[in-house]
């Protein structure tokens, strides 16, 4: 038989999906800052956030959303080479293709991209932009330079380095809009909406604010760990349901079950 726990599982499967988006109050606000820059007159926005803090997501959403009223496109995971990434730039702005075999030719480029100043207004979301190298970023730089063209660059920020004291962010004037790890509240928030989302009321309700501190402890808020360690409770539930369903307790998940999920993601020692 089928656990009930086994969608509530699938619910925290990690997902960049717009369907999955949620409305949380730290995303609005970073929505709304994000669109608010997009509407003043610079070259580059820098999307800046440590891993698992929704940034992809939210470009996403900011395509999907003004879609309809701007020239925007996303761009996802670099592509391996400079040759690739200036193919694809070459196909949004001058809608055609390039013979595979063919370079394109980068002030030729640039060229056209002044030519379409004040004629027309292309965002693109660059999404994952550590990994373009410097090169790549100058070459980006002198694309917005023609202000046709308006870059928001996503960058991760990691333990060890400051992308943003490092070469070209320095001296340029970006705006940065900074994503972080959620409140307490705004992850409560987002566990529930997003097992309310697929109707799964009693489970939503068997979390309650005791539990979702202990969550939050362990995640410290970041919402990929989030969905690990969820995914990871209800894996637990969903074998007590099939095996030992003394073990678990609809009304409430188990504290000691939201400890194992944390040892066997390691946020515990035994
Ligand atoms: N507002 C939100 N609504 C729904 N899901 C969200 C939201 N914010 C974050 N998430 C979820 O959290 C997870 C991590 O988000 P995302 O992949 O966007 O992070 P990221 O900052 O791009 O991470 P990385 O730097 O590793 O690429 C995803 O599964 C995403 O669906
Ligand atoms: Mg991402």
């Amino acid at each position: 038989m089928k656990s009930r726990y086994e969608a509530a599982k699938n619910v925290f499967i990690d997902s960049i999906d717009i369907d999955d988006y949620i409305e949380l109050e730290s995303s609005v606000s970073a929505y709304r800052q994000l669109q608010h820059s997009i509407e003043k007159p610079l070259k580059m926005i820098l999307l800046f956030g440590r891993p698992g803090t929704g940034k992809s997501i939210l470009l996403n959403r900011v395509a999907e959303k003004l879609k309809h009223q701007k020239e925007i496109y996303y761009f996802d995971t670099p592509a391996t080479n400079d040759k690739e990434f200036f193919h694809k730039l070459f196909k949004v702005l001058t809608k055609q293709d390039l013979p595979k075999n063919t370079e394109v030719n980068f002030s030729a480029l640039v060229n056209y991209c002044k030519g379409l100043r004040g004629k027309r207004e292309i965002i693109i979301l660059l999404d994952e932009a550590q990994m373009y190298g410097p090169e790549m970023m100058e070459k980006i730089r002198l694309i917005s330079d023609s202000r046709a063209v308006k870059f928001i660059v996503s960058l991760h920020k990691t333990e060890d380095e400051d992308l943003i004291a490092k070469e070209h962010f320095q001296s340029r004037i970006w705006e940065v809009i900074e994503l972080h790890n959620a409140s307490k509240e705004d992850q409560a928030a987002y566990i529930h909406k997003k097992l309310l989302k697929k109707n799964l009321f009693e489970i939503a309700n068997s979390l309650k604010e005791k539990e979702m501190k202990l969550i939050h402890k362990f995640t410290k808020g970041n919402y990929r760990e989030c969905n690990k360690l969820l995914f990871t409770i209800f894996e637990i539930c969903e074998y007590y349901d099939k095996n030992e369903p003394s073990k678990v307790n609809y009304e409430r998940v188990p504290q000691r079950i939201i400890e194992m999920a944390a040892l066997k993601l390691g946020y515990i020692d035994v």
